[in-house]
Parts: structure tokens; C-alpha cells; sequence
């Protein structure tokens, strides 16, 4: 059984209102890929980083077709969790799966395990053609954040319930060196997509890290880009 991942910590109340960035995030991931309307190819599905799991939610995918792996146990055993068709605790940067296995790849709000090994082994798991698709919080959004703090750019800060702060790993990288990173573990460069996404209009309770943020960017908190979602092509 391999080490318990830093959201061991932090599982069972992630999902909680009480966590209003990572609310506002969902709204902005929700809002961006209806947006977007991306066909998802055949086969079967990895959700990589899957928490209780988000591809009926967002993308409709039938559970028949989806493999969610995550390296928390306590994440991979939430109750409420959307069904699939296995569970499989593991590191994404190390995935167990053989070559050409998946039609597509999801990872949404990646950033504790996006990187190179994440993205080459996405690309080596996918067939030819099949499709990965992550979402991630913007380096406008984080730099801003992290510099008020004063905590490292890699890194993020929660809050938890019962008083305290957890400081968990979070790559933040911009636009253009997503696009070169999809570039260079090989993912076809006509395919290669980055968008950004703001906070829908309607959301009522707005976090104050993203007020912050935005603040210090001189726009509104639903001005400001917070998410980015990033797709390309084997
Ligand atoms: C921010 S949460 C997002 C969960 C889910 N994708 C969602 O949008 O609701 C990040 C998830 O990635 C998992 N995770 C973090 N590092 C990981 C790694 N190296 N390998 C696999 N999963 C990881 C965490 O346990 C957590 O469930």
C-alpha cells in the first residue's frame, strides 16, 4: 500500500462549504467546461486525482467507463462518492495502467501532482487520439494569493474546521508553460488548448482568497481569471 497523499488529511471535510476557494473553483470548473462542450472520446475514463470523483457531475460519463484513481485513501472512500467502475489508490505520476489503455484522461483541480511525470504518463496511458482534460487554478489567481500570504508559490494553504492550516504542495504554472509542457510530453501541438475561467456571476459567497486576489489586481472577484482548463490530443 503506498503512502497516504497530503489530502489524507483534509478528506473528510474537503468537500465542506466551509472550503469556499475550493467551492468557488468547482463553480468556475462547472461553468467553464459547459462552456466549453467538449466531446469525450470512447473508451474508458481515467480520473486521475478523482476525490469522490466529479466526471458525472460535470462531463455526464457513465460510471460503466470510469476508473477513478486517487492517493488518499479517505478521499477514495468518501460517502456521496459518484460510482465507477473501479477505484485504485495510487500516485498519478505513477500510473499503473499499461500503455494506449484510456480514451481520456480528466484531472480536475490537479495541481498537487501536475507536472511533467503527470502529463508524460497521461499521454503514454492514453490511446492515439484520446483526449486529456484537466482543470487547475490560474497563476493570475495564485501568484496574487501567495505573495499576500507570503507562503511559497508551490505551495497552498487550508484552513481546517477545527482551527489550524494545512500548507499542501500546488504547482501554479501560466498559460504558455502549460501549453509548452503539453508540448514537450508529446501531446499533438495542433490539439494543445489552455483556457481561462472566471467565477460565475450568480455565486453568491465569494472566498475571501479570491477577493483578496483580486483585490490586488485592481478587478472584481468575478473579473479575475481563477481557473484555467487545459485539453489536448495523444
Ligand atoms: C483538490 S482535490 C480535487 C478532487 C477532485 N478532482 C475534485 O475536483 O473534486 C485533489 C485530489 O487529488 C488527490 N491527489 C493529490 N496528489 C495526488 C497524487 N500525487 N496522486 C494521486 N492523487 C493525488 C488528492 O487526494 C485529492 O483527492
Amino acid at each position: 500500500v503506498p503512502e497516504a497523499g497530503a489530502y489524507e488529511r483534509i478528506a473528510g471535510e474537503y468537500y465542506d462549504d466551509f472550503h469556499r476557494t475550493s467551492r468557488n473553483f468547482d463553480s468556475a470548473t462547472a461553468a467553464g467546461l459547459r462552456e466549453l462542450a467538449i466531446e469525450i472520446p470512447d473508451g474508458l475514463v481515467l480520473e486521475a486525482g478523482s476525490g469522490r470523483g466529479r466526471c458525472q457531475e460535470y462531463l455526464r460519463l457513465p460510471p460503466a467507463r470510469v476508473v477513478q484513481l486517487d492517493n488518499s485513501p479517505a478521499m477514495l472512500s468518501l460517502d456521496g462518492r459518484e460510482p465507477a467502475l473501479l477505484r485504485v489508490l495510487h500516485d498519478a505520476v505513477e500510473l499503473p495502467f499499461p500503455d494506449d489503455e484510456f480514451g481520456c484522461v480528466l484531472a480536475f483541480l490537479c495541481d498537487a501532482f501536475l507536472g511533467l511525470n503527470f502529463l508524460a504518463e497521461a499521454q503514454r496511458v492514453l490511446q492515439p487520439g484520446g483526449l486529456l482534460l484537466g482543470t487547475t487554478p490560474s497563476f493570475e489567481w495564485g501568484v496574487s494569493l501567495r505573495e499576500h500570504l507570503k507562503i511559497d508559490r508551490m505551495t497552498t494553504r487550508f484552513r481546517l474546521r477545527a482551527g489550524g492550516e494545512l500548507v499542501m504542495p500546488s504547482s501554479l504554472f501560466d498559460a504558455a508553460q502549460l501549453a509548452s509542457m503539453l508540448e514537450v510530453t508529446g501531446f499533438a501541438r495542433d490539439s494543445i488548448s489552455v483556457r481561462s475561467h472566471r467565477l460565475p456571476v450568480d455565486v453568491a459567497e465569494v472566498s475571501p482568497d479570491i477577493a483578496e486576489a483580486a483585490e490586488k489586481r485592481g478587478v472584481s472577484s468575478f473579473e479575475l481569471d481563477i481557473i484555467y482548463s487545459f485539453a489536448a490530443t495523444a
